[in-house]
């Protein structure tokens, strides 16, 4: 199963991938793909030995410009799978079409509740008793697709926010991985009424 990541940022979570592929998981980073040039994931994928691209939006006219050239440069890696690893870009309509029931995200919250930016600190000031990340196929709608995995973190009295958000980083990269070596063993995928897992809807 072919893999290509999309980051923008520190990686953390494409290093817990790149970790989790060993002799036994059928997955395989084809290529690592970043908006930024100065991605701290960029210099993690060349320690591993993994081809890295940058594409910047500001050498494309529009959304649409570079949503293309973004795919273009996608395919030519044919992956099976696009991993979302904190790609900070939403993806317009034509692209996350394309990639219908191919393309995984993951988010720092319970979803559905706190889609967008800045989960942490909303958990916190609403009082809530736990927190979380979420695994989803991705949709049009912007954090809305359809749920893969979640992990919950109990949120400790008292807590602040750097704890918080350090605890559920911890728990995407346990989960994120597992999400790819399901879909990457088959086990996964994105039926008609949603997420299966081993043919049964999640
Ligand atoms: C993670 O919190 C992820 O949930 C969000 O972006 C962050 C990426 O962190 N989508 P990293 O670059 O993987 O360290």
């Amino acid at each position: 199963c072919d893999l290509v990541v999309l980051i923008s940022g520190a990686g953390s979570n494409l290093q817990a991938l790149i970790d989790s592929l060993g002799n036994r998981n059928p997955a395989r980073i084809r290529a690592v793909i970043s908006n930024r040039a100065d991605a701290y994931g960029l210099q993690r994928a060349r320690q591993a030995g993994i081809e890295t691209r940058v594409l910047q939006p500001r050498d494309y006219p529009d959304r649409d410009g570079f949503d293309d050239a973004l795919a273009d440069l996608i395919d030519g890696y044919s992956p099976d799978l696009v991993v979302l690893a904190g790609f900070m870009r939403i993806l317009g309509p034509a692209f996350v079409r394309r990639y219908n029931g191919r393309l995984l995200n993951i988010h720092p919250s319970l979803l559905p509740k706190y889609k967008g930016l800045d989960t942490h600190r909303r958990a916190l000031e609403a009082g809530d008793s736990e927190h979380g990340c979420s695994v989803h196929f991705v949709t049009e709608e912007l954090d809305g697709g359809p749920l893969a995995l979640q992990a919950v973190v109990p949120i400790l009295a008292g807590e602040g926010l750097e704890n918080l958000a350090q605890r559920v980083h911890e728990q995407e990269h346990l989960i994120y991985p597992l999400a790819v070596r399901w879909f990457a063993e088959g086990r996964l995928r994105l039926g008609a009424q949603g997420a299966m897992l081993d043919g049964t809807p999640l």
